[in-house]
C-alpha cells in the first residue's frame, strides 16, 4: 500500500499579502523536495483564491446557475495548480506531467508519480472536498487543509475579536461550526467545506488544520508531530 500524504494548499497561500510573494513557494518547493528524498509521496489539491473570487464574481451577473459558476472557480483551480506544478518542475521535483481532473486519475497518477498537484474536479464542492477524497482513495490516515487561518474558530475571529479556537474537535463539533454538508454557492467559502468534513467523519479520516503561511506547521502535520492548529478526529480517538 502507498503511504500518500494529502493536502488541500488554500489558494489565498499563493497570493500572500507580502512584499515577496514567492518566498512561501520557495518554502513549499524545499519541504516538499525533503520529504520526497525521504520517501513520501504527495497528493497535493490547490484552491482558487483570488483569480476563482475575481472570475466568478465577473459572471455572477451573467450567469444564474452555480453549477456553471463553479466551473469557473474549478478553472482558477487548476491555474494555481500548474503554478505550483511548473514551479515544482522547474525544482526538480518529480511531479506527475498532467494536472489530474479526477480523484481516480489522480491515484493512477501516484503510482507513477511521488508528487502529483491539481485543482478542483466537478461542480458542487470546493478544493477541499477534493483532498478528503483523494485522502480516502489512496487510504491515507489523514488529510492536511493548508489555509490562511491559525486554528478553526467557532465565529468568525475577523467579525468577533472574542471567538473561541480549538486545538481539538470531532467531526461533529466541526460539521456544527461549518453548518450542513451541502455547497450552498460557488466562490462562497468557510473556513473548511461543510461537504469535507461530511466525507471525512463517514470514512473516519482525520483533518488536520494549519495555517498553510507558516511551512512549519505543514511540516509537522506532515510528520506527525504535535502541530498548531486543529486537529480533527472522531470520538473515540480523542
Ligand atoms: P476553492 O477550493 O478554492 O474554494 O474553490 P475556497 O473555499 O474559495 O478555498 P480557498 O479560498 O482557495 O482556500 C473555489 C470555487 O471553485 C469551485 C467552487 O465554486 C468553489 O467555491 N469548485 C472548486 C468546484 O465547483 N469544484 C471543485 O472541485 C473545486
Amino acid at each position: 500500500m502507498m503511504t500518500i500524504i494529502v493536502a488541500a494548499i488554500g489558494g489565498s497561500l499563493l497570493r500572500p499579502e507580502v512584499e515577496e510573494k514567492h518566498v512561501w513557494l520557495s518554502q513549499l518547493i524545499s519541504l516538499i523536495r525533503d520529504r520526497v528524498s525521504a520517501g513520501d509521496k504527495f497528493g497535493l489539491v490547490i484552491g482558487g483564491g483570488a483569480p476563482a473570487r475575481e472570475g466568478i464574481s465577473l459572471a455572477k451577473p451573467l450567469i444564474n446557475d452555480d453549477y456553471h459558476l463553479d466551473k469557473i472557480g474549478i478553472a482558477a483551480t487548476r491555474l494555481n495548480a500548474t503554478i505550483i506544478r511548473e514551479a515544482f518542475t522547474e525544482a526538480g521535483i518529480f511531479v506527475s506531467g498532467i494536472i489530474p481532473s479526477s480523484v481516480n486519475e489522480a491515484v493512477q497518477l501516484l503510482e507513477e508519480r511521488p508528487v502529483i498537484v491539481m485543482g478542483g474536479t466537478e461542480p458542487g464542492h470546493t478544493t477541499d472536498a477534493v483532498a478528503t477524497r483523494l485522502a480516502i482513495a489512496v487510504n491515507a490516515d489523514k488529510c492536511i487543509i493548508a489555509t490562511n487561518v491559525e486554528k478553526v474558530f467557532n465565529e468568525d475571529p475577523r467579525e468577533n475579536p472574542n471567538a473561541k479556537s480549538f486545538d481539538k474537535l470531532t467531526h461533529d463539533e466541526l460539521q456544527q461550526i461549518v453548518g450542513p454538508a451541502e455547497h450552498k454557492e460557488a466562490g462562497k467559502s468557510s473556513v473548511v467545506d461543510p461537504v469535507a468534513v461530511f466525507d471525512a467523519k463517514k470514512a473516519n479520516i482525520e483533518l488536520n488544520i494549519i495555517d498553510g503561511r507558516k511551512i512549519e506547521r505543514f511540516k509537522h502535520a506532515i510528520l506527525g508531530l504535535d502541530f498548531e492548529g486543529t486537529r480533527i478526529a472522531s470520538e473515540l480517538e480523542r
